[in-house]
């Protein structure tokens, strides 16, 4: 590469940063949480909260290696001090790990302080065997504005979802795959649980990816799926 190639490239690079910073500065000052991404590529983000549990996520992550998916896992700070290999083994097989506060308290029954403590305590957790989560699911989609202020102040995105399978109480493949595929549209999140043991949720996983799939669907991680962001005309 020359000089000038050379210049050109960093020019590049640069407008990219930009353009992804800016993008995401846009969503945390217009949408105080984000559910779905508007965008026109179909593209869409399973995400799996609750664990790490060694029962059902080494399944699930097997699937996702075997399909070649990235996915989310919103992991419990609790779950991660049980069972950190699975973090790591999540963040090397190339998934986004985010955070999803401490025991699964409802946050906004919580003083800031407890919240406060809920968010730094987890997040110590993960940062130290994966790389520091920048998006935050708060239990139960239970939020107010002190849950919102403190999770934006530590530089969090509120991540909820768009299609809720409703995984942790179903038993049925069937109906956890119809729900996931019902109102399916490009930006969709998805939300499941690995967290969850006994589970219908690795089985209904497959069917899931092969349905969407084969109506042109490509899984991506959360903060990939942001980068598609296209505002509304
Ligand atoms: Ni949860």
């Amino acid at each position: 590469m020359n000089r000038k190639e050379g210049m050109v490239c960093c020019c590049f690079l640069f407008l990219t940063v930009m353009i992804g910073i800016k993008i995401e500065n846009y969503l945390v000052d217009t949408q105080p949480i984000i559910k779905n991404v508007p965008t026109t590529r179909k593209v869409v983000a399973l995400t799996f909260d609750d664990g790490p549990l060694d029962k059902t996520t080494p399944e699930i992550l097997g699937i996702l290696r075997e399909k070649n998916i990235r996915a989310t896992f919103f992991v419990l700070g609790e779950q991660v001090v049980r069972f950190p290999m699975l973090v790591q083994q999540e963040i090397m097989e190339g998934h986004e790990v985010g955070s999803h506060g401490y025991d699964h308290m409802n946050l906004t029954r919580l003083t800031a302080v407890q919240v406060k403590e809920q968010l730094e305590n987890t997040e110590n957790l993960i940062s130290r065997i994966a790389p520091a989560p920048t998006l935050f699911r708060p239990p139960g989609g239970n939020y107010n504005d002190t849950v919102l202020k403190l999770a934006r102040d530590r530089g969090y995105l509120v991540i909820l979802w768009s299609i809720d399978t409703s995984d942790w109480r179903l038993h049925s493949v069937g109906k956890i795959v119809s729900l996931a595929s019902k109102n399916i549209k490009p930006g969709s999140i998805i939300l499941l649980h690995d967290g969850i043991y006994p589970s219908a949720t690795p089985e209904a996983l497959e069917f899931i990816i092969d349905n969407l799939t084969r109506q042109g669907y490509e899984f991506v991680t959360v903060s990939d799926l942001l980068d598609y962001y296209e505002e509304k005309r």
